[in-house]
């Protein structure tokens, strides 16, 4: 891959020489300034051509000349200057390749942008770049589906600050008829499988976070994911890094702890990191539509988990969306974006290990104070400062309950959203409450939706 990266470079830069020195000999190759038949612009055909202008040319021909002459050079160079600005900017993504294989401590992790027809990608983009600490190590790809020309010029007004690329296949997808409505979904995952298609193959990359074009990041948000990276790869039971808390409202996070994180069943999406392992794994059933929650199915998931946390490291700003009108209405608007650096990268993150995790995280929401639900909501009864556990043992009790203290309350393959083993831990009135299943948790309930 090494090789025919290279080998790539190295023909456009042969390429670019060779259209410069045609350029210049065609240049030379022309007769004197003045020569040059007004005959509709046409280049010059041969000597016989030039014999007969020679005679109807004057001087105030020059002037003329000259114009079109400087026009065709200011039109090769523009063309030059894109073909450069091309090289340019696939050569920041291709960089890495000098050194193969992950490097734990500087890892390149490329950012892929998720674009369509919003320019609003401008405020995702404006965000990146600001926060962005290397270009070397965070490549911004933007991947465009949808062929929108507004959109497009957003994004390449960037210039080689990013990597614009475009899903080539803007066709309609055959879809049975009662999901014509879903046309949108079915397009979402085929430009998916096209552009990590591009990030692992075609620029050889080992992992990858996935951003779109209606989110917007925290100033740590690099920092985050270069710190989870070692911890992603060195965990076989961790299958992604996500920077999104479903249940991330102000009201429901503990605001003076934005350095903890947790470790979650539910895929969270929105801002997410995967390496290029899982993606072999997952491209070649890769679905044709509603690819998150069929990542939450079981047969994907095999029981791994993301880390997330506490204080989202990324809000959507978007309800322009296939669907998510409503749903941003009711939720997503409310998510609190985190804005206190951490130093993530300088902090021991291996508590987040399995090995590790468990053991504790099941200790400190076991010894939590088992309390009823009224008892929570009344408040005034609870002296100290918790942590809390209210207790479900059905789907429907843990709807209510959800529901009750504000949590997020839909289930997929079973899981709770931001659920870990079956606990979704969150902040009420100023308190750590666990709503957690009995003691003796094993698995999910794949029937609980
Ligand atoms: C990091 O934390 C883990 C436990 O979470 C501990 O076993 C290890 O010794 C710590 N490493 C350092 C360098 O402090």
């Amino acid at each position: 891959m090494v090789l025919k990266k290279s080998s790539v470079i190295l023909c456009s830069a042969f390429l670019f020489v060779a259209w410069n020195a045609l350029l210049l000999l065609y240049l030379w190759g022309r007769p004197p300034i003045g020569r040059l038949g007004e005959g509709g612009g046409a280049e010059p055909g041969g000597q016989e051509e030039w014999g007969l202008s020679r005679d109807r040319a004057g001087h105030s021909n020059l002037a003329e000349e000259m114009i079109r002459l400087a026009d065709e050079v200011e039109i090769q160079l523009d063309t030059q200057k894109k073909l450069l600005k091309q090289i340019e900017s696939h050569r920041a993504v291709w960089a890495q390749q000098k050194t193969p294989g992950p490097n734990l401590n500087k890892p390149t992790i490329p950012i892929l942008v998720i674009a369509c027809d919003r320019v609003t990608v401008k405020r995702s983009l404006d965000k990146l770049i600001q926060y962005r600490p290397s270009a070397e190590l965070f490549p911004i790809i933007v991947s465009q589906d949808c062929g929108h020309s507004e959109t497009a010029r957003v994004i390449g007004s960037y210039g080689n600050q990013v990597t614009h690329i475009r899903q080539p296949d803007l066709s309609d997808i055959r879809v049975r008829p009662e999901h014509r409505k879903f046309q949108g979904y079915y397009k979402i995952s085929r430009h998916y499988r096209w552009a990590l298609n591009q990030v692992f193959n075609t620029f050889s990359q080992s992992t990858v976070v996935i951003v779109e074009d209606d989110l917007e990041v925290a100033p740590d948000f690099f920092e985050y994911f270069r710190a989870l990276y070692p911890i992603l790869r060195s965990d076989a039971s961790l299958w992604c890094v996500s920077a999104w808390n479903d249940n991330g409202r102000d009201a429901l996070v503990d605001s003076s702890r934005a350095k903890l994180l947790y470790r979650t069943d539910f895929f969270p999406g929105l801002g997410w990191m995967l390496l290029k392992e899982l993606w072999e794994e997952l491209e070649p059933k890769w679905p044709s539509a509603f690819w998150d929650d069929w990542m939450r199915q079981p047969e994907q998931r095999k029981d791994r988990s993301c880390i997330r946390p506490e204080i989202s490291r990324t809000i959507t700003f978007g309800r322009k969306g296939v669907s998510l009108g409503q749903f941003f209405d009711q939720y997503l608007r409310y998510i609190k974006l985190n804005t206190e650096f951490v130093p993530f990268t300088k902090q021991n993150l291996s508590y987040l290990l399995k090995e590790h995790y468990d053991e504790t995280f099941v200790r400190e929401v076991y010894s939590a104070t088992l309390v009823k639900m009224e008892d929570l909501q009344k408040g005034g009864a609870l002296r100290s400062p918790g942590p809390y556990r209210v207790q479900y043992s059905s789907r429907d009790s843990f709807k209510v309950f959800a529901r009750n203290l504000g949590v997020m309350d839909d289930l997929k393959s079973g899981v709770p959203r931001t659920g870990y083993r079956g606990v979704v831990s969150f902040h009420h009135r100023g308190r750590r409450v666990f709503l957690a299943p009995p003691e003796g948790w094993t698995h999910y309930d794949v029937s609980w939706s």
